[in-house]
């Protein structure tokens, strides 16, 4: 709830600060003078022997003139104690002797409704952990025992497993007394409009709660155990409880394990943050199928003032890196920052931790470079420029990197630290050795001629592959089915605009496609997406074709072109592709929908083969073929592109 400024200003007028503080510290007798309202001690927030942290009375704050902690009564409760804002005002005004302010209606029913949803994930929660322990769960059980997830992890992460059934959360919470609205709003539950009955949205999937900062649970991811369904990991969508780019996989527990000393760590997934955390690094967590968020660096920094933030060894695992550090560079505060590991290529944490043990992780984050390290490395690529323009060039585009600092005293020593830089690789001029100038922003070859990652938007070691396994795809057994041109539309729009894909996630997650082309398609596409946010069409095509899909890709790019359909192009507009997605979506749906009707009155016509029912299934009949055929006339490509419309 809000609370108005002048209840917390009585708080703060009733409750002497050094007596908010004072149960967390031990005033330096010496140097304060209470009289005057003026106490020091030794700071709460960094260790130190003598006392520089200092809260006055009057003025009702706290400063620590070294590492520059200050505040008023309720941030102390909130970074000391690791309160919420309400829960400090909570405390402080029964300490301060104060009634807590009557809440509105409003935001009375507000939060009652909220506790539910939180009880519905609770509901489901325990459904899931009672599933897995279940006969029924003996699967993935396996599955678990397999990835080397002890029973141990599987209590403390509580684990569960939603069994493949559209019906089963469905009926236990509704026995349960939550109501159909309830489901929804936790999205456990996938509506349609077009379709009558809901569906529990996690079927056959090893389940993992996620939980906010509070510890309890707001949302779930599933990971598939067949390799058939578009999603290795399908996510709650948004929801009241569940705002994903604020989240953090493990924040709960990471944050107590901050408090305690141990290192905040960034993952990228779920089982990347069980590994390290049943090897000791409790502090781990991990986003939640987005990129790092400047939610989420700000949520870290409020945990501890440098967490590490580790990346694949990969091409995507440095671009990722390099997004990650431009993020964070314009928000850098003085103490707070972030440092950059870079994983063996081709392991995860949860690979490296399994193969090679804890202290390979540890090795890792000991080797984390400093922001200004990375941020020197991704300008350089590693090799440093030899002619006078390009070495201008490099500090040019290091100075427009300080720059972007808004912190004036980070700034400053930004500025000063890459100069330093420069200067010491450039006075003694190295022209032995490996440096070698290709350009900037080249990808160099080193002595041993092999390849270096480095630049963006260069052409890729895969197209290499690409060819070597569409050519290996020859070898496969089996043409996949064909899929439509509806399906190839959709397909087709997400490959030539990835960026389609990212907001619309966990419904593309959830499409239950007819051909299993399009529905491996579509996994490659979401996985490939997931990993590297920043693809562009190109690049996904490039990888995709290195993944043995470029052979599918081209029929469906063939196919969309006899039917003259255009949006899903690489060259068409985004807006215009998005149109199109959304009209081949809900085209998508709707004959679903439709192929469901009708068999319903085909069975019904063999019960009561009436006039009424013959009727009822010639209607459906032609709607199919008004939506196969002509439906695509009234808003569909067709239209749009302004030549014949064609089926979709
Ligand atoms: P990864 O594909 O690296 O998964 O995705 P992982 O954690 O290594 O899992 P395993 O080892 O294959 O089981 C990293 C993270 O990206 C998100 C998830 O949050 C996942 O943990 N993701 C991935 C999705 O949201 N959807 C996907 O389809 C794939
Ligand atoms: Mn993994």
């Amino acid at each position: 709830m809000r609370f108005s400024d002048s209840f917390l200003d009585e708080i703060r007028q009733r409750l002497p600060i050094s007596q908010v503080v004072g149960e967390h510290v031990i005033w330096d007798k010496r140097k304060s003078q209470p009289g005057r309202g003026d106490f020091w001690a030794c700071c709460p927030f960094h260790g130190e022997k003598t006392p520089s942290f200092h809260a006055d009375d009057r003025k009702g704050i706290y400063h620590c003139f070294g590492c520059k902690a200050t505040g008023d009564h309720f941030r102390f409760l909130v970074e000391k104690a690791g309160l919420s804002f309400p829960e400090a005002v909570e405390r402080l005004a029964g300490m301060a002797g104060l009634p807590m302010p009557a809440r509105d209606e409003r935001t009375e029913k507000r939060e009652a409704q909220r506790r539910t949803l939180f009880d519905v994930m609770e509901l489901a929660t325990q459904y899931f952990e009672a599933a897995l322990s279940h006969n029924i769960g003996a699967r993935a059980r396996g599955y678990l025992n397999e990835r080397g997830v002890s029973a141990q992890a599987q209590a403390r992460f509580r684990i569960g497993f939603a069994p493949d059934s559209r019906n089963g959360l469905k009926e236990h919470l509704a026995a349960n007394g939550v109501s159909a609205q309830e489901m929804v709003d936790t999205g456990l539950v996938i509506v349609r409009e077009e379709q009558p009955l809901p569906y529990d949205r996690f079927r056959n999937r090893v389940m993992f709660p996620i939980s906010d900062m509070r510890g309890r649970v707001i949302a779930f991811g599933g990971r598939a155990l067949s390799t058939d369904v578009p999603a290795k990991y399908l996510n709650s969508p948004e929801t009241e409880l569940f705002h994903k780019r604020l989240t953090l996989y493990n924040g709960h527990s990471a944050r107590q394990a901050a408090r305690d000393g141990k290192p905040l760590v960034v993952v990228e997934g779920y089982l990347d943050v069980i590994a390290a955390v049943m090897a000791g690094f409790e502090g781990t967590i991990a986003p939640l199928g987005t990129a790092l968020t400047e939610d989420h660096l700000a949520l870290l920094w409020s945990l501890q003032d440098v967490p590490i933030l580790c990346f694949d060894g990969d091409a995507a695992g440095l671009r990722a890196a390099e997004r990650a550090a431009l993020l964070a560079l314009p928000l850098l505060k003085p103490g707070k920052t972030v440092r950059i590991a870079t994983l063996p290529e081709g392991l995860d944490p949860d690979d490296l931790i399994l193969k090679h043990g804890r202290e390979a992780f540890a090795d890792v984050l000991d080797r984390a470079k400093t922001l200004s390290d990375a941020i020197w490395g991704i300008e350089t690529h590693g090799t440093l420029p030899e002619t006078p323009e390009a070495r201008a060039a490099l500090e040019a585009r290091l100075r427009e990197r300080a720059q972007s600092i808004q912190d004036a005293s980070v700034r400053r020593h930004y500025m000063q630290a890459f100069e330093e830089k420069l200067s010491a690789f450039f006075q003694p001029m190295r022209r032995s050795g490996g440096w070698r100038n290709e350009g900037q922003g080249q990808r160099g070859r080193n002595e041993g001629g092999q390849w270096r990652p480095g630049g963006r938007s260069q052409p890729s070691p895969r197209v290499v592959v690409s060819d070597m396994l569409r050519n290996s795809r020859l070898l496969k057994p089996g043409r996949a089915d064909d899929p439509s041109p509806r399906e190839a539309a959709i397909i087709m729009a997400l490959v030539n605009h990835p960026r389609l894909v990212e907001p619309r996630l966990e419904t593309l997650a959830a499409l239950d496609l007819p051909s299993a082309a399009a529905r491996e398609l579509l996994g490659a596409v979401i996985d490939l997406v997931t990993h590297d946010h920043d693809l562009d069409g190109q690049g996904l095509t490039l990888a995709l074709g290195a993944r043995g899909h470029g052979e599918a890709l081209e029929r469906m790019r063939q196919l969309l072109m006899r039917q003259g359909i255009w949006q899903s192009d690489a060259e068409a507009a985004e807006s215009d592709a998005e149109t199109g997605l959304k009209h081949a979506l809900a085209l998508h749906y709707k004959s679903i929908e439709l192929n469901r009707e009708l068999k319903a009155a085909e069975l019904a016509l063999g019960e009561d083969p009436s006039e009424e029912t013959f009727e009822r299934l010639r209607d459906i009949q032609n709607q199919i073929t008004t939506v196969d055929g002509t439906e695509a006339l009234i808003e569909g490509f067709g239209s749009l592109s302004g030549r014949a419309a064609r089926s979709l």
